[in-house]
């Protein structure tokens, strides 16, 4: 039987869930896929450092490069995150021929146009759905699902930590450092903190999501941001009083023919289905012409949910690979139909 040989890029909290759900899955993914997926090696950093997963013996390497050149890898998982890297890995691994799956925000968000364009040329797939939102499908309903509608509005929640940390000072009344240091004891922060709560982490989702929403080209450097840490627990008891509360969102609309992108503490009305999106969770409000009010909600973080996305990626790939095509997975992009604000 035919079978599609795998490399995994990172072996942190994602990383060692896709390597424990291949194992676990291998049945499963087979009959889904139609051939078996084999593990040919997990790049790291240190061989000897601590992991959530047993890795089968020989395949840790600390060659990422060597092992997305080589000629039996046809799917490489990229879930090391950052820039370099990470963009040197995927670049790579598309020029030998593989389909690619990442979950890595900032480096789209920087820089996607150099990889859609690579994969163009490859005639290979890039797929990325859990670099948004975790577990929630949104992409792919925003890609596909509402490919022949008008999305006029995106409103989410998509940064798990500062919502951790507004729900705990809702809540409780606790301060902002003493709640985000419980976020970070729960492990939704990225390893710097400050892409959460200064709103970087957002704003890559932002552009992402508006990319996908508006059939544009927004990077991180279109969104304008503001984070979290000025907000205080007197800001967030007077919004309780006005019965509203305090969230951290990323807003992209179509306005006078561009489409304006942004991330900000914003006073939602407790009546709106976006103030009862609590702890760590997440979700994306879609407004559209014909769909109407539409909202997608679930873990936006953590290393199972966010592997539960990338291997739900992974079979679509394969599939592709499979029958000789490819996805819709960059060629949105293309089409860009309007601009980010300001650009001309
Ligand atoms: N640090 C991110 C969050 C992880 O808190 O949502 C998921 O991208």
């Amino acid at each position: 039987a035919a079978a599609l040989g795998v490399a995994v890029l990172g072996c942190g909290s994602v990383g060692s869930q896709v390597v424990r759900l291949l194992e676990e899955q291998a049945a499963d993914l087979e009959a889904r896929i139609g051939a078996r997926v084999e593990l040919r090696g997990v790049a790291v950093r240190r061989l000897d450092a601590p992991r959530e997963v047993e890795v089968p013996e020989g395949l840790l390497t600390t060659d990422a490069q060597g092992l997305v050149s080589r000629d039996d890898v046809d799917l490489v998982i990229e879930v090391i995150g950052g820039i370099e890297p990470a963009r040197s890995l995927v670049l790579t691994a598309l020029e030998h021929g593989a389909s690619v799956v990442t979950a890595n925000k900032a480096l789209l968000a920087e820089d996607g146009p150099t990889l859609y364009e690579a994969a163009e040329r490859a005639g290979r797939d890039l797929y990325y759905e859990a670099a948004v939102a975790g577990a929630i499908p949104i992409l792919r309903p925003l890609r596909e699902s509402l490919a022949g509608d008008k999305v006029t509005r995106v409103l989410g929640i998509v940064n798990g930590t500062t919502n951790f940390v507004l729900d705990k000072m809702d809540t409780t009344g606790a301060g902002f450092a003493e709640a985000l240091e419980e976020a970070q004891e729960l492990g939704y922060a990225e390893a710097d903190p400050t892409a959460d709560v200064e709103g970087f982490d957002a704003a890559a989702k932002a552009a992402i999501l508006a990319s996908l929403a508006f059939h544009s080209r927004v990077t991180a450097n279109d969104v304008h941001r503001e984070g979290i840490s000025e907000v205080t627990a007197a800001d967030v008891a007077s919004a309780r009083e006005m019965g509203a509360v305090v969230k951290l969102l990323a807003i992209a609309e179509l306005t006078d023919g561009a489409v304006a992108v942004r991330v900000h503490p914003a006073m939602i009305p407790r009546s709106h289905p976006l103030a009862s999106v609590r702890e760590a969770f997440n979700a994306v409000f879609v407004e559209s012409e014909a769909a109407g009010q539409l909202m997608f909600y679930g873990p936006g973080a953590g290393g199972a949910p966010t592997a539960s996305a990338v291997l739900g990626d992974l079979v679509t790939v394969a599939r592709n690979r499979l029958a000789g095509t490819r996805g819709a997975g960059e060629s949105a992009y293309a089409a860009r139909e309007v601009l980010p604000m300001g650009r001309t």
